[in-house]
């Protein structure tokens, strides 16, 4: 995929947080070189600031981006998103390949205001992404084909592991994955407090608890192993582990959880139709 991407010029509408944490990226994997990349930011003083740091071509001009560009980010806030397919329609064209990160924007909403047959995949990140543990979730549109999912996988694999659902999913990846850092950042603040509680010093609870996480979460994507045998594994009888799992079912940590990532999708849903 290197190599065919190699020609390719790529657009980030939108050089903030996830726009310039990718070109960021893909310049580090050496996926584009800087000048094949062409991002763009609503504020012309942002736009001095981003080219400082990146060594890319930034400007406040989205059309100009966008009609050199073969791929085309869109990674503007949900509720800019229209306003940005407003003003690049002109200079999109079904062989320019569309990729949306936007939270809650369906590929319908792109299409219809692309040129017919324009292929449009919609993408949902994380913030690990900042450190390459990212998780992004794709889906296509109607007219996206299996190769340009391919081309999206290779630019969000620059920042971490990638799924490909179908899009009635998307919302549930956002509910789960795109704000689960979140979820999991209480949980470790929780864990750390607790090693305070039982006399550790909080740096060591702090990386205690993380790295105890992280070690958990491999084992689970590297053995492929369900999640319960783990714990059993864990669990001796009439151990520690039990009476301290006993707390956290009484505590209703499991529905707590499930409830946090159902009210976090169907948020997701609304997003888009505010202002
Ligand atoms: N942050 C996350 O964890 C995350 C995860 C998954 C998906 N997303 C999605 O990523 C998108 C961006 O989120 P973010 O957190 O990166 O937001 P952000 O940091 O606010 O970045 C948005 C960028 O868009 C630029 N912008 C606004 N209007 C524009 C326009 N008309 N033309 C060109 N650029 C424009 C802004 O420019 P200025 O800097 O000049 O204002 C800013 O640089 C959202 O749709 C969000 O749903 C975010």
């Amino acid at each position: 995929m290197k190599n065919q991407l190699s020609s390719k010029r790529v657009a980030v509408l939108g050089a903030g947080k996830i726009g310039g944490i990718l070109l960021q990226a893909f310049v580090r994997e050496k996926l584009f070189s800087p000048r094949q990349i062409a991002a763009t930011v609503r504020h012309s003083e942002r736009a001095r600031a981003v080219k400082r740091q990146f060594n890319v071509l930034v400007s406040t001009d989205n059309k100009s981006a966008v009609r050199r560009a073969d791929i085309v980010l869109v990674c503007v806030k949900p509720q800019a998103v229209a306003e940005v397919l407003e003003e690049i329609r002109e200079d999109v064209s079904p062989n320019k390949l569309v990729i949306s990160v936007a939270a809650s924007v369906p590929t319908a909403f792109i299409e219809q205001r692309l040129p017919e047959g324009t292929p449009v995949v919609r993408a949902m990140p994380n913030t690990p992404c900042a450190i390459g543990c990212g998780m992004t979730g794709l889906c296509r549109g109607s007219h996206a084909k299996p190769h340009h999912l391919e081309v999206a996988r290779a630019l969000f694999e620059t920042v971490g592991r990638t799924v490909v659902v179908d899009e009635k999913h998307m919302d549930a990846v956002t509910g789960l994955s795109a704000s689960g850092p979140a979820f999991m950042y209480i949980i470790l603040e929780s864990l750390a407090e607790a090693g305070v509680k039982v006399g550790l010093p909080r740096d060591i609870a702090t990386l205690l608890a993380a790295q105890t996480a992280h070690g958990a979460a491999q084992l689970v994507i590297q053995t492929g192993e369900h999640p319960a045998l783990l714990k059993d594994a864990v669990t001796t009888p009439a151990g520690c582990t039990i009476d301290g799992i006993l707390e956290l079912e009484e505590g209703k940590l499991r529905v707590t959880l499930i409830k946090a990532v159902v009210k976090s999708t169907q948020r997701a849903r609304e997003l888009l139709f505010e202002k």
